[in-house]
């Protein structure tokens, strides 16, 4: 954590000036803890300044950085201060210690139909209502990469939660992505507008289909996956930065390697799997019915909630 006053920015660091700092950003070197960690060497060689001057940002980068280290019970009370996101339904919100978590990266996935992007829906909604009734009290980003985005389901959404549905559809701005690379920056130059809009909820519905049908073949999964671990990165950063709740989608591809239980594992792999804090899967019932069962969660135990997809949208 950056504590000194007055270095805030890379400029800020002595011998350091405007286009040393666009060099440094470019080579990853985008924070000034960063900078304090770095190799002097590495630095002067990237920016063509002197090994004695990057010494001296680097100390004054290290100078301007302190830890901070709190107790547990700390960290307890913080946790217990971070907002949620109610899902409509209670034995859902129960499940999941309160609703979908700030600060955290949410996965849905499972089949066709069984209820992700309607989830998603009923979160855009909830998470603009106030702190302590069950929302964030902030706007959406909603990253729409299957072209599946329904802005009559939010009016019938909030309408039927007593929300202003022109309001309800103004506090939420809509990224139609159709390559990854369009989805990977819609992430990148999200900081400015979550920033200035106070965006609460970020949802990438879905997040594998765009990847999936770019990288085609072994060859091509390595450098898949690469890019995908940035841009889940960037995610995690997002939600840590602003302390807003991410929510993603994720469909599942038949695993016939599994011969008993459910011969079904969400795309992405392990990269997807290790970055989100929480994991739903999604499966139909009988009629409007689906289940959700917590597969992967920090603090709550597994369980499943049965809930209803109806026309107000999700209930029990
Ligand atoms: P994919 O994106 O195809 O992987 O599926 P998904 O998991 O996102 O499914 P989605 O959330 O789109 O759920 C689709 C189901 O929601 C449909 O089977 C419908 O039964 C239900 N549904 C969609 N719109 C409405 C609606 O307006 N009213 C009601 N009652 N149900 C709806
Ligand atoms: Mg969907």
């Amino acid at each position: 954590m950056v504590k000194e006053k007055g270095i805030k920015e890379l400029e800020d660091l002595p011998g350091i000036g405007p286009t040393t700092a666009d060099k440094l950003k470019q080579s990853g070197y985008d924070s000034i803890e960063k900078i304090a960690t770095a190799s002097p060497h590495e630095l002067a060689e990237l920016t063509g300044m002197s090994v004695d001057n990057a010494k001296k940002a680097v100390d004054a980068a290290k100078q301007a950085t302190t830890l901070e280290y709190s107790t547990a019970s700390q960290v307890y009370e913080k946790r217990r201060a971070l907002g949620r996101i109610s899902t409509s339904s209670n034995a859902l919100d129960e499940m999941l210690g309160g609703g979908l978590e700030a600060n955290a990266i949410t996965e849905a996935y499972g089949k066709f139909a069984s209820g992700k992007t309607q989830l998603g829906f009923q979160l855009c909604v909830n998470a603009q209502k106030p702190v302590g009734s069950g929302g964030l009290g902030g706007k959406v980003l909603f990253i729409d990469t299957e072209g599946t985005f329904r802005p009559d389901r939010i009016e019938q959404i909030a309408k039927a939660s007593g929300a202003d549905p022109k309001e309800a559809l103004e506090n939420i701005m809509v990224v139609r992505t159709t390559t990854s690379d369009q989805q990977i920056l819609a992430i990148e130059r999200a900081d400015k507008l979550v920033k200035e809009s106070n965006v609460k909820l970020v949802i990438i519905d879905s997040l594998m289909s765009l990847f999936r049908s770019e990288f085609l073949g072994r060859g091509a999964l390595g450098e898949r996956q690469q890019k995908l671990n940035s841009h889940i990165h960037k995610l995690q950063k997002l939600a840590d930065t602003y302390d807003l709740a991410v929510y993603i989608t994720n469909q599942v591809m038949d695993n016939p390697a599994i011969l008993f239980g459910d011969p079904t594992t969400p795309v992405g792999g392990n990269i997807v799997a290790h970055a989100a804090t929480t994991r739903l899967y999604m499966r139909k019932s009988k009629e409007d019915k689906r289940i959700v069962r917590l597969v992967d969660s920090p603090n709550m135990p597994e369980g499943e909630a049965v809930v209803k997809i109806t026309p107000d949208g999700i209930r029990d």
